[in-house]
């Protein structure tokens, strides 16, 4: 059954009658946040009224400098402990060794469910933006918690352990969040993989997670389509020994079939008891994985603790965003990444705040729904890609004027750079020049976000398109060609971090030694980010992309040698190389060129660039399907047989001028042929 709700004062849900649709009352919210408007900084009250931290300098700096302090004291007042940490941290950058609040033993799901459910139950937690506009969904911190305790208790019943690890592929959902927690809950380790992932690459994270456990929905349904999720699981797991079980939760309740480990969700937990003890779980014992691409190799699950990532996550939460009780937090991740995992689910859980899962799209029904959704919801804070600001400043002014967006006070971005004409749209035109625009740096290894305008000193500006200053526990360091530290201002360099903070990853998921590889063997002593970023004049950081074979698609990160895989499995395919081009809406884009076994006719190329295409959905997922596909006799290589991808960037980014220096090809007559072709297709 559905019910109407009224949402009444500080977000409290009251249950009206249960009829068909809910209704939303927030006539009260207009008044209460416009006076919030304009530069606000967030006080610690921890360290109120200590004389040693006068100004946000003062403060950052203890934050590096006696980090102990620092950390400890916020982890003592933050979070709820069954046991408290003896040790703040055992840390040494150089081994990648990273370990916090020593012999402490907590549980998550506690934090971010049980201790409001107990103070406020009927404030909201969850706002469930579903696909169709008006239609959203509402569950308070006592609704979340008994749906939590009998997930919690469906998924032991079952034989679901401490440590094993469950994998996720589910809508954005009040489920999915309470499956997230219900797996904390009883020290499971999930891995949701983001629902648009093909059944392959589905099936490579099961297997590399070694799950039993994969938990579904019949159908998903995203921009007024339906998703068959149930049937890509399905096509999944047949090739998945270790899976034992598969639960399928009703989302559309259209009929699927269900095979031998195909177990009703939503039928099982309703028979289950609401009452579940948490595990208490140890402060280093793993929350979850993510999947996340690199340059080389198959995807890494990036591992993340329990009490350092959630600590982390809660303070950048409520910092970055200056979050205040009863706001309406609405970040429009999916919670398959890691925007998802850290501002839809634990940052504003663990802080009791409201937060908002966003279904849809940026374009359904058209292109005011972020909007409509801002003023029917009326939402204090919205956090996006830029994509989806390049995508709908294109459509007009008119489709955000339409809507009132008094409501919001800060504007969030992250994922790739902010370029300035997506800036002063959101700050001019979304924020009618009244709200902070806030671009947040940070990556599935930092677990938080690491460069950000603020928290910082009171009036302190914000310049456009910089995530600017680094968040507390954070210290930068921008790396020559050498290795060497870059000192001073208006420089460029790999960007690195040199201090420890506790939202760092720990490992990559059975495979250490690659982690020491990827992120602490670059340079000895500092974490390697992987993207390089400039420190301007006035000493903000700038990002300038990632240095690696990495391609940042809307967002998504698309390791090259994972597109180049699947288009090489083709069997009129002997070789392709891909790298990323400059793209309008999606920042990046993907340009594939594939050197045939033979000539083919031009009549066949669309063909076969079809196929292609339709090998990379099958392989990744829809959205790794190359933008352009130019096919080529040969790529230019040097002597050593190395492909210089340099060139072919300038080529697909149409700036054959700039091609430099390409007499160490075997054969420099192929960069021609690529000019030619590339002006062609
Ligand atoms: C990569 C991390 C962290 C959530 C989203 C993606 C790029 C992220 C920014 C920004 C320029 C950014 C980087 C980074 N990136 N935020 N504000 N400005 N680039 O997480 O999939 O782990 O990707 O996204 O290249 O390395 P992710």
């Amino acid at each position: 059954a559905k019910y109407l709700y009224q949402v009444g004062k500080n977000n409290s849900l009251l249950l009206i009658s249960s009829l068909k649709n809910s209704i939303t009352c927030h006539a009260w919210k207009g008044v209460s946040c416009t006076h919030f408007r304009g530069i606000t900084t967030t006080p610690f009250p921890e360290f109120q009224g200590d004389s040693r931290f006068k100004s946000h300098a003062d403060l950052h700096n203890a934050s590096l400098q006696n980090p102990d302090h620092f950390w400890g004291t916020l982890a003592k007042s933050r979070l709820q402990w069954f046991q408290t940490f003896n040790q703040v941290k055992d840390c040494d950058i150089n081994k990648g060794h990273i370990r916090w609040f020593m012999d402490g033993k907590l549980n998550a799901s506690v934090n971010c469910v049980d201790r409001y459910a107990e103070k406020n139950g009927d404030a909201i937690a969850l706002i469930w933006e579903k696909d169709e506009p008006g239609t959203e969904e509402y569950v308070s911190y006592r609704q979340l918690s008994q749906m939590v305790n009998k997930m919690a208790n469906m998924l032991k019943s079952f034989g679901v352990c401490r440590g094993d690890r469950v994998a996720i592929y589910l809508p954005t959902s009040p489920v999915a969040v309470a499956v997230m927690m219900a797996c904390a809950r009883i020290g499971a380790i999930h891995s949701v993989v983001f629902a648009g992932f093909s059944a392959e690459a589905l099936a490579g994270r099961i297997i590399d997670a070694d799950a039993e456990t994969v938990i579904t929905s019949d159908e998903g349904v995203r921009g007024g389509k339906i998703i068959p999720l149930k049937q890509t699981v399905d096509a999944a797991v047949a090739n998945c020994p270790c899976v034992k079980r598969v639960f399928v939760y009703q989302r559309t309740g259209n009929p699927v079939p269900m095979g031998k480990l195909d177990i009703s969700l939503d039928k099982e937990m309703a028979s289950q008891s609401d009452v579940c003890e948490p595990e208490k779980m140890g402060s280093e014992d793993l929350l979850f994985m993510l999947y996340t691409s690199g340059s080389t190799g198959k995807p890494k699950g990036i591992a993340h603790s329990t009490a350092g990532y959630l600590l982390y996550a809660g303070i950048t939460q409520r910092h970055v965003f200056d979050y205040r009780e009863g706001e309406r937090f609405g970040c429009v991740a999916d919670i398959g990444w890691i925007t998802g995992h850290t501002y839809v689910v634990y940052g504003p859980l663990s802080n009791g705040a409201t937060t908002v899962l966003f279904e849809s799209t940026p374009t359904y029904p058209n292109p005011g729904r972020y909007w409509e959704m801002v003023q029917r919801l009326s939402l204090d804070h919205i956090y996006l890609a830029p994509t989806s600001l390049r995508l709908l400043l294109k459509e007009g002014n008119e489709w955000v004027k339409k809507y009132d967006r008094s409501s919001l006070r800060k504007l969030g971005c992250v994922g790739e750079p902010l370029n300035t004409e997506a800036y002063d749209w959101y700050n001019d035109v979304v924020g009618d020049g009244k709200c902070e625009v806030v671009d947040t740096w940070w990556q599935t290894e930092t677990g938080g976000i690491a460069l950000a305008p603020r928290p910082s000193a009171p009036g302190a500006k914000i310049v456009a398109s910089k995530p600017m200053r680094p968040h507390f526990g954070i210290q930068p360091a921008l790396m020559d060609k050498d290795g060497k530290e870059l000192t001073g201002s208006n420089v460029q360099g790999a960007l690195c971090i040199k201090s420890v903070w506790p939202g760092m990853a720990r490992t990559i998921y059975g495979d250490h030694k690659r982690f020491l590889d990827t992120y602490y063997n670059p340079y000895p002593g500092y974490y390697f980010s992987g993207d390089g970023a400039h420190r301007c004049e006035d000493g903000y950081y700038q990002i300038t992309g990632r240095m690696d074979d990495v391609i940042n698609v809307s967002g998504h990160r698309i390791g090259t040698a994972e597109v180049e895989d699947a288009m090489d499995d083709h069997s009129q395919v002997a070789e392709t190389a891909v790298v990323g081009f400059p793209h309008d809406i999606k920042g990046e884009g993907i340009y594939a060129f594939v050197v045939t076994m033979e000539d083919i006719n031009p009549e066949d190329a669309d063909t076969l660039r079809d196929q292609l295409k339709s090998i990379v959905k099958t392989r990744i997922g829809g959205f790794a399907q190359p933008d352009r596909i130019l096919f080529t006799p040969g790529l230019p290589k040097t002597r050593s047989g190395k492909i210089m991808r340099r060139i072919l960037r300038k080529v697909a980014d149409n700036k054959p001028e700039e091609l430099g220096d390409i007499s160490t090809l075997v054969d420099p007559s192929v960069v021609e042929i690529l000019v030619q072709k590339h002006e062609m297709i």
